[in-house]
């Protein structure tokens, strides 16, 4: 093994949003800031970890990766699911750092995880799919955040200047094409942080759960309507169902080139996500009425929400505010 620097970007999910754990559909893409890990080889038996932009450390024992929390987690977790896979993962020295400000739900998490993955694999040449699942069973199963595929599948697939239409039911992605001319993405973070693994997203997924068994079916893609159920898992219901249509309504308004179409339908998703997912907090909200005032086409919370960044779709001549950065698809995770 020689020394391996990997880059893992963010994502920013255009719409189609707690759709993934649901079978149902999203448009995604991976965007420029990232988390970079840099993997060099060590003698002995054991991995060094350091994360430079929280000054902290960690060290295990490659053969017995005890569990910890908080970022140690994502390592300790990575380097146990890919010796799980079969990987022959080197002792070694890792270096984290990144400009993808942790909890602001453009996905640090599936950042570092696919990062970790390129630079202590063997070989960088696998089967991305399988590596989205990989990592999506270091968050579940390591780090504790019932996450479904959609970060990783973003992050691991995304490609420059599209895109990616999936569908969870089969893993079938689509490359569509986000041309905007004069127009604008941005991201404004909200201000408060989000922590999966605490609280709203397990519940929102315990509901979801419990909402196919009251309808007796296995997933709410095959849902027809929420009629019967009692609150809140009707509101729950609704919003799944209605987010799908949207990502198809979205990927049509892009072709159409009409992108008026393609603001409302981010201010939909986030009226859905605000009344029926109920997943924003006045901090998210706020977010949203100071880019609308700034002359927003469109906005609305992206990622797993209880906080995170607001996605805002600007047309020519309009200025975002302040602290609002411009996200376009950028390329998938690689080898630097
Ligand atoms: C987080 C999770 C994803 C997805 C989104 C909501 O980003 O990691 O799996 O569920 O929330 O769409």
């Amino acid at each position: 093994m020689s020394r391996v620097v990997a880059r893992g970007p963010g994502r920013v999910n255009l719409i189609g949003e707690h759709t993934d754990y649901n079978d149902g559909l999203a448009l995604p893409f991976a965007i420029d800031r990232g988390v970079t890990v840099t993997a060099e080889p060590l003698p002995g038996d054991r991995v060094e970890a350091r994360a430079l932009d929280l000054g902290e450390e960690d060290a295990f024992a490659l053969e017995d990766a005890e569990s910890a929390s908080g970022w140690r987690a994502f390592v300790r977790g990575t380097v146990a699911e890919l010796r799980a896979a079969g990987h022959d993962v080197r002792p070694c020295r890792i270096t984290i750092e990144g400009d993808l400000p942790h909890g602001s739900g453009l996905s640090s998490s599936a950042a570092l995880e696919a990062a970790l993955c390129l630079a202590l694999l063997e070989d960088d040449d696998v089967d991305r799919v399988e590596l989205a699942k990989l990592c999506s069973r270091v968050e579940n199963d390591h780090v504790g955040a019932r996450t479904g595929l959609l970060d990783q599948l973003a992050v691991l697939c995304g490609e420059e200047g599209r895109a990616l239409r999936i569908d969870f039911r089969d893993l079938a992605m689509d490359a569509v094409p986000l041309e905007l001319g004069d127009w604008r993405l941005v991201t404004l973070g909200s201000g408060a942080s989000h922590e999966h693994a605490g609280g709203g997203y397990n519940e929102r997924r315990a509901e979801c759960t419990a909402a196919c068994e009251a309808l007796g079916i296995s997933s709410l893609r095959d849902a027809t309507g929420a009629g019967g159920l009692p609150g809140p898992l009707d509101r729950r219901v609704r919003h799944v169902l209605s987010e799908n249509a949207r990502v198809d309504a979205m990927a049509e308004a892009l072709a159409a080139g009409d992108l008026e179409r393609a603001g409302a339908l981010l201010d939909a998703s986030h009226a859905s996500l605000r009344d029926d997912y109920e997943a924003s907090v006045p901090e998210v909200e706020r977010t949203v009425a100071a880019l609308k005032d700034a002359g927003a086409a469109g906005a609305r919370m992206v990622g797993g929400g209880f906080g995170g960044s607001v996605l805002a779709l600007f047309p020519p001549g309009a200025t975002p505010p302040d602290g609002s950065v411009s996200v376009a698809p950028g390329p998938a995770a690689r080898r630097l």
